[in-house]
């Protein structure tokens, strides 16, 4: 196992109702808040209303309508706003992408310079605005991590970013806030929560056994809960467990002594990038493409682990057979999810296959199974049929 720090600042209060704490927390602060949200499904859920009612004693700033994938513009307004205003901290309530974007949004707020810097280069971010979040969707882990992942549509790049600074201060997980997430993002969502425990899984330190097991149970639980979540939408146990799932997934449990660099999630972020498509419906579509391209014999072995260990898959002397199993299993599990399973169905065609594999493979160098532009190009291939 490698050497690693355990440092996470970020406040989590969990369950139903905890939202009870939110004015305390704000008030520990400030008076001045900038509320970022997305599209309006706060607006139907009444969780807006809840907010404005809580903080009836702030001075409350908006910035609406973060898109999925959130863009550059966005961050540049809301740290405008927050110059402006002399606003004391950002308030997000929504998915990954607003509080991703309130993450970038309280950096910016503390850089004289152009927002894009902090996020080609996270070393300039040297300070940002304390951000509560109040977390409506289970997927990416940003409200107890640090990373923000920000999209320049003009130069068509997504990457991510954040350093310490950009921990949220707190973060209200109340499952019951996920009960309105659609059948489509409930599957996206989970899909996420399973690439970010294989990008850590699979890796080269094969020496941390609790990370590995503790990965291994984040899995099981989300092909337990998945199903249930999408027959039950107010299922508030499978909610629960999927929400507590999706933080300890990406808040560093299972990478903490590990130490690869990722290899799916470089592959989809250029996909969006150029495509502008739902982030985990990119990693459901390359996950399994992946598993089968870098299966081999210095792999099989954590291969027939993941069978066994996950799918229950029965011990058997042909290790090579137990991947290639648990490999459809992983497949058929998307499919079964209601997730598009071919580039073709989120609208992405051969065009720019070659590009995006130029542009991406520099990133992929020290992944697990180091992948160059070629390696790239036959995953994103297999990828434009189903199977
Ligand atoms: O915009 P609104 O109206 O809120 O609707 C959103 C959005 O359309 C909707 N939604 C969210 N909560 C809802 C809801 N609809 C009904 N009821 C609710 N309770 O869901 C749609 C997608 O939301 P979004 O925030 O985009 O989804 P997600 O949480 O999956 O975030 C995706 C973004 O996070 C990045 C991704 O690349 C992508 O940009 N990631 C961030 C990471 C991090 N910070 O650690 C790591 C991840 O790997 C990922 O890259
Ligand atoms: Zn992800």
């Amino acid at each position: 196992m490698n050497n690693f720090v355990y440092d996470i600042p970020t406040k989590v209060y969990f369950g139903q109702g905890q939202i009870k704490y939110l004015p305390k927390l704000v008030e520990n602060i400030g008076k001045k808040v900038l509320l970022v949200y997305g599209g309006g499904s706060i607006k139907k859920s009444g969780l807006y209303d809840e907010v404005q009612q809580l903080l009836k004693g702030c001075e409350i700033f908006e910035l609406s309508g973060i898109e999925p994938n959130p863009r550059i513009e966005s961050v540049r307004k809301g740290s405008q706003l927050c110059k402006e205003h002399g606003i004391d901290l950002v308030l997000a309530v929504g998915g990954g992408s607003v509080i991703d974007a309130s993450k970038a949004i309280a950096a910016a707020a503390k850089y004289d310079g152009e927002a894009w810097d902090l996020v080609i280069d996270r070393k300039l971010i040297k300070a940002a605005l304390p951000v509560i979040t109040v977390l409506t969707l289970s997927a990416t882990g940003s409200e107890m991590n640090f990373h923000t992942v920000i999209t320049n549509f003009e130069t068509k790049d997504k990457i991510g970013t954040g350093n310490p600074h950009t921990y949220p201060y707190a973060s209200i997980l109340d499952p019951s806030y996920t009960y309105t997430v659609p059948r489509s993002q409930t599957a996206a969502g989970t899909a996420d929560i399973m690439s970010h425990t294989f990008e850590n899984y699979f890796s080269t330190t094969e020496t941390a056994y609790l990370q590995d097991r503790l990965a291994e149970d984040i899995l099981k639980l989300c092909i337990h809960y998945l199903p249930i979540a999408l027959d039950e939408p107010e299922n508030y146990e499978a909610r629960a467990n999927l929400m507590w799932a999706a933080t300890t997934a990406l808040n560093g449990t299972t990478a903490f002594g590990k130490g690869d660099a990722w290899s799916c999630h470089a592959m989809e972020h250029i996909l969006s990038a150029y495509y502008d498509i739902t982030h985990a419906v990119g990693l459901a579509i390359l996950t399994p493409r992946w598993m089968a391209y870098i299966l081999n014999d210095k792999t099989v072995d954590r291969f027939a682990t993941y069978a066994h260990n996950v799918w229950g898959i029965a011990h058997s002397e042909d290790k090579f057979a137990m991947a290639n199993e648990a490999i459809e299993k992983t497949y058929q599990f998307f499919v079964d999810s209601g997730l598009p399973m071919t580039l073709p169905e989120v609208g992405i065609d051969e065009t720019y296959l070659a590009e995006m594999a130029e542009k991406v493979a520099p990133r992929l160098k020290y992944s697990y199974v180091p992948l160059n532009a070629e390696d790239v190009v036959n995953i994103y291939k297999a990828c434009l049929t189903p199977g």
